[in-house]
């Protein structure tokens, strides 16, 4: 089989539930309209991975760099399956910042995933596509829970939880949500070794926080369907401080969420693995401009997103 094919999913903002949901508690994630894109060509001479935007090359030969071993995890693993010698050259852009929480990695793989398996001549489906992406994901992260494969996989907004799986939530009102970037990074990975390091020292303390954030998952489920965007607001700032607790947030995120409380939004949390990267504010769609600017004031990279309903997607093939 010769051919190539891109695909792309997009990222994701974690609006309640992140750490918790590593530890089997649910969360509520919204797919976002930043994607990554990554184009397949089967038949090529040799391997070659291409990422522009981090810079990186892999010309296969070598080492991979760590950040593109997941997308040769996925080569290896497809090029088992259909049993071809073929050579494939994969090429990744993405408009998604990375470390940042709002899942570029797991956007890459799920994207990566999709578009290695075409002109491999698998069929693509869904399913498998999360599964192969939270296999590449386990390389650079400890103990993935699967929220952002997932949600780059199926799009929309879903509550989910590890090893039961998920429900799409059909949002009454969109929300309009600011994101504010930091400008620092964390890995995923660390911040929940952190965690896990601080829940085994005070289990007693720790488990009614856990509890906590996975019944503010259901409530804030619920508040979103309603359309209830004041009680989803206020279990956004319930979060931010459970997460406060559990000590993943930073001097710039709590001044960047109380900045956004103070120009009027109904909510504000950190978002992700926390430790740097981003936090969100809730907004009428009035206060957006205002909630924005506090956060450029207070330091932050402001950026408004949109729910995107649509998971991975094929934007293209051509067969040879
Ligand atoms: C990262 O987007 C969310 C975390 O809960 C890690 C995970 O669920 O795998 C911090």
């Amino acid at each position: 089989m010769t051919g190539r094919a891109l695909a792309s999913a997009p990222g994701k903002v974690i609006l309640t539930g992140e750490h918790f949901v590593v530890h089997g508690e649910p969360s509520l994630v919204m797919a976002v309209d930043l994607r990554a894109y990554v184009e397949a060509r089967a038949g090529a001479e040799g391997f070659r991975i291409e990422a522009p935007n981090l810079g990186l090359t892999w010309s296969g030969e070598g080492d991979v760099p760590r950040p593109l071993a997941p997308i040769k995890l996925l080569m290896d693993r497809l090029l088992e399956e259909s049993r071809s010698r073929r050579g494939l050259w994969v090429r990744v852009t993405s408009s998604i910042p990375t470390s940042a929480g709002l899942g570029s990695s797991a956007a890459v793989a799920v994207a990566a995933a999709a578009s290695l398996c075409t002109p491999l001549g698998e069929v693509f489906i869904e399913v498998e596509i999360f599964e192969l992406a939270l296999e590449a994901e386990r390389l650079v992260h400890v103990n993935p829970s699967g929220v952002d494969p997932l949600i780059s996989t199926v799009g929309g907004v879903v509550a989910y939880r590890r090893g039961e799986g998920y429900v799409a939530v059909e949002a009454s009102v969109k929300p309009t949500i600011i994101v504010g970037y930091t400008g620092s990074r964390r890995p995923t990975g660390a911040m929940v070794k952190r965690v896990e390091r601080l829940r085994r020292k005070y289990p007693e303390v720790m488990a009614p926080l856990f509890h906590a954030g996975g019944h503010l998952t259901i409530e804030a489920a619920e508040a979103l369907r309603e359309g209830d965007l004041e009680r989803l607001g206020e279990l956004l700032n319930v979060n931010h401080g459970l997460l406060c607790a559990i000590g993943v947030s930073t001097r710039k995120l709590d001044k960047l969420v109380y900045a956004a409380r103070g120009a009027g939004a109904l909510g504000a949390k950190l978002t992700g693995a926390g430790g740097g990267g981003c936090m969100i504010a809730l907004c009428r769609e009035a206060e957006a401009d205002k909630v924005a600017r506090a956060i450029e004031r207070s330091g932050g990279r402001a950026l408004k997103v949109r729910m995107d309903g649509e998971g991975v997607r094929l934007e293209e093939v051509r067969r040879a």
